[in-house]
């Protein structure tokens, strides 16, 4: 499909006089070890069918003792490089996207540019939450577009089972551990990225955070004892707000580009709860068979969970190339994003 095809708009075809950014490969990650409702009710006050009825999530994945969100990065940059043919030398930038980095400092992506041994690429992360895939994806592109970069690895990577409360049956059966990568490139004959909306509101910042650790709440025994370094989540209040921003922003997305939702071969939402996909994919009209869910098997995994989804939907080839994707995605901030590739 030629860029003319795909924008009648003209401020959207300027994007692409300088140069087009590609998803050369994607490539993710997962634990061994599940951990499913039911072992969740021997742990919690909670049930399968409250889990499943209230969320759809049925099991997650949780990371080793010695396996740490780096680990999984590099693991799922090891995918994405394989696919790609691309080789560490080749790596030029690395961004991660992660709200569980391994430690404070150094950045999670200098860690995986040591362990997948990409000596000279830049590094850094980005916490933009739940939407940090698409951020670090449009982050990338612009470095793509520039002609600053030929090749930018951006992963999406949490071990979220480190910040949950195991007491809080309130958010400890949402979320799990993973990672997923893609490698970006120009390629003459591909378009990939279209657009991507990014939005934030800061108001709201303490709906879903981790309130100690950072220099406003330094760890003390006080501190920990409190459980002021677990996530905490207004549930219901994130829920309401994930539903109007997933909805806003892909409908710009797709207002950007010009392009109608029955264009859109397959829609891949962040995988937080069920119903809000379903609430989200009703209002713009999808068919069932057109959105991607794989929250059943690994629940939230916020910055690694639209990743896991994209790989998972190229592998099971619910995507061909060619094919137009709407990636929407919702986090703490809050953040929110959409963006629409061409796979
Ligand atoms: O990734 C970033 C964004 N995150 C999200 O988008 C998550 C957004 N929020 C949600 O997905 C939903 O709000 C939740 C799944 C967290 C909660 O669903 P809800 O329908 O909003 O339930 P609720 O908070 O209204 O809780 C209803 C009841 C409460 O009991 P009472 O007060 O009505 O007696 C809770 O105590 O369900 C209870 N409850 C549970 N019961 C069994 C809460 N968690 C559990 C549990 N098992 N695990």
């Amino acid at each position: 499909m030629s860029t003319t095809q795909i924008f009648k708009n003209p401020r959207a075809q300027h994007n692409f006089q300088g140069r087009t950014c590609s998803i050369t490969a994607v490539g993710s990650y997962v634990p061994e070890r599940i951990m499913t409702n039911a072992d969740m009710e021997k742990i919690v006050d909670t049930t399968d069918e409250w889990i499943t009825t209230r969320t759809g999530i049925k099991e997650r994945r949780i990371a080793a003792e010695n396996e740490f969100t780096s680990d999984m990065a590099a693991k799922a940059a090891q995918r994405a490089m394989e696919r790609a043919g691309v080789t560490a030398a080749q790596i030029d930038l690395i961004i991660v996207a992660t709200i569980t980095p391994d430690m404070m400092f150094p950045s999670t992506a200098c860690l995986v540019q040591s362990k997948i041994g990409a000596k000279r690429a830049a590094a850094f992360d980005i916490e933009a939450a739940c939407s940090g895939f698409i951020y670090a994806m449009e982050i990338g592109q612009q470095f793509i577009m520039s002609r600053t970069y030929e090749t930018v690895l951006i992963i999406g990577a949490e071990r979220l089972s480190s910040i949950v409360d195991w007491k809080d049956r309130n958010t400890c059966v949402l979320f799990g551990d993973g990672a997923g990568a893609a490698i970006l490139q120009h390629r003459p004959d591909a378009h990939g990225l279209l657009t991507a909306c990014m939005g934030a509101d800061g108001d709201k910042a303490m709906l879903l955070c981790m309130p100690g650790g950072g220099s406003r709440i330094p760890a003390t025994a006080d501190s920990v004892e409190a459980g002021l370094h677990h996530l905490q989540m207004d549930g219901k209040e994130t829920f309401k707000n994930a539903v109007n921003a997933m909805m806003s922003a892909a409908t710009e997305a797709l207002r950007r580009c010009e392009i109608d939702i029955t264009q859109i071969k397959l829609v891949i939402p962040h995988q937080a709860n069920r119903r809000i996909i379903d609430a989200v994919t009703e209002r713009l009209k999808v068919k069932p068979d057109q959105v991607f869910v794989n929250l059943d098997k690994y629940g939230n995994t916020s910055a690694a969970s639209v990743a896991i989804a994209l790989d998972e939907a190229v592998q099971q080839n619910r995507l061909q190339r060619g094919d137009l994707a709407l990636l929407v995605v919702f986090g703490a901030g809050l953040t929110w994003a959409a963006a629409v590739i061409e796979w």
